[in-house]
């Protein structure tokens, strides 16, 4: 998915687009890898509840997405089997989280239509908490995003409900940020965006995800990595410049406040025509 599609000739709106993408591809080694998995190793080390989880019912949801990694050779070479066959089901979390550069949740497809959040590993949050979000299905954790639900909660609904495995159904959200910080957890508190912002201050914060239907326990397995880029290197495309400007422009109040750019959006209107 390019900057442009990204981006839209079109006024805000949350929208269901989808490319089909390989698993292989999206879960597999970039040129980032050692920084990734550093980064990852890092916040794990001292923070391994913050950032990762599992509930029982996701043991077994888990272990297909660890055979997946595994067929897909999606894994470290010199990653030894038993990493990811402890009997403690929580290092096998945390093992697949510091072997996969993306951060990954685990959802269950229950039998009276729920969908609920079984497990995941997320070191690189975009201001939202892992431990809060646990158990509770899809349309309660996008309860906080303003107009979502009413808007395509359904469609979400329906399209988790009928995923097929073979592919990786690829999409992506956008933010802005003050902080080129992978992990953005609000636990951190990192500064916000504000009116007086200057140009070198403001980063593109873009999340690719990927769903991945689980075929044997009906799972769903949702992968997100993340993209940073300084607003200044957005600004030298002035098609994708102006399709920002237009997103930033007729986003409601309420999802701007939601995205924390509220008191800056004027501010960053200026900065992307200047
Ligand atoms: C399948 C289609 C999906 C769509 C179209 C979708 C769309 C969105 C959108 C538009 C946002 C707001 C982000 C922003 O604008 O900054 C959001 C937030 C979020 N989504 Fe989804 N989402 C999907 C699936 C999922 C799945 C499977 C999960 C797994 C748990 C998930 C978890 C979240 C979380 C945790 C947030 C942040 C909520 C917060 O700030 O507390 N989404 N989603």
């Amino acid at each position: 998915m390019t900057l442009a599609d990204l981006f839209p000739d079109e006024d805000y709106g949350f929208r269901m687009r989808f490319e089909r993408g390989r698993v292989a591809e999206f879960f597999g080694r970039s040129a980032r890898h050692d920084d990734l998995i550093a980064q990852r190793r890092g916040w794990l080390r001292n923070g391994a509840q913050t950032y990762c989880a599992l509930l029982t019912e996701g043991i077994p949801l888990l272990q297909e997405t660890i055979e997946l990694a595994r067929s897909e050779q999606t894994l470290p070479p010199n990653s030894r089997r038993e990493d990811f066959h402890n009997s403690d089901p929580l290092q096998n979390c945390l093992s697949l989280g510091i072997a996969w550069e993306p951060d990954f949740l685990l959802l269950g497809r229950e039998k009276g239509g729920d969908i609920r959040l079984l497990g995941g590993c997320v070191c690189f949050p975009s201001f939202w908490s892992l431990e809060e979000k646990m158990g509770r299905p899809i349309g309660a954790i996008h309860g906080i995003v303003p107009g979502l639900n009413q808007a395509i909660g359904d469609q979400i609904h329906a399209f988790l409900s009928g995923l097929r495995p073979g592919s990786a159904w690829l999409r992506a959200n956008w933010g802005l940020t003050r902080s080129p910080e992978l992990n953005q957890h609000p636990l951190r508190k990192l500064a916000a965006l504000y009116s007086g912002v200057s140009l070198e201050e403001v980063w593109l914060r873009i999340e690719r995800q990927a769903l991945v239907a689980l075929p044997r326990t009906k799972g769903v397995l949702f992968g997100i990595r993340l993209e940073v880029h300084p607003l200044e290197w957005v600004k030298q495309d002035p098609l994708i410049a102006r399709r920002l400007c237009r997103a930033l422009r007729t986003m409601p109040g309420a999802v701007a406040q939601y995205k924390a750019i509220a008191s800056a959006r004027e501010r960053l209107l200026e900065l992307l025509a200047g």
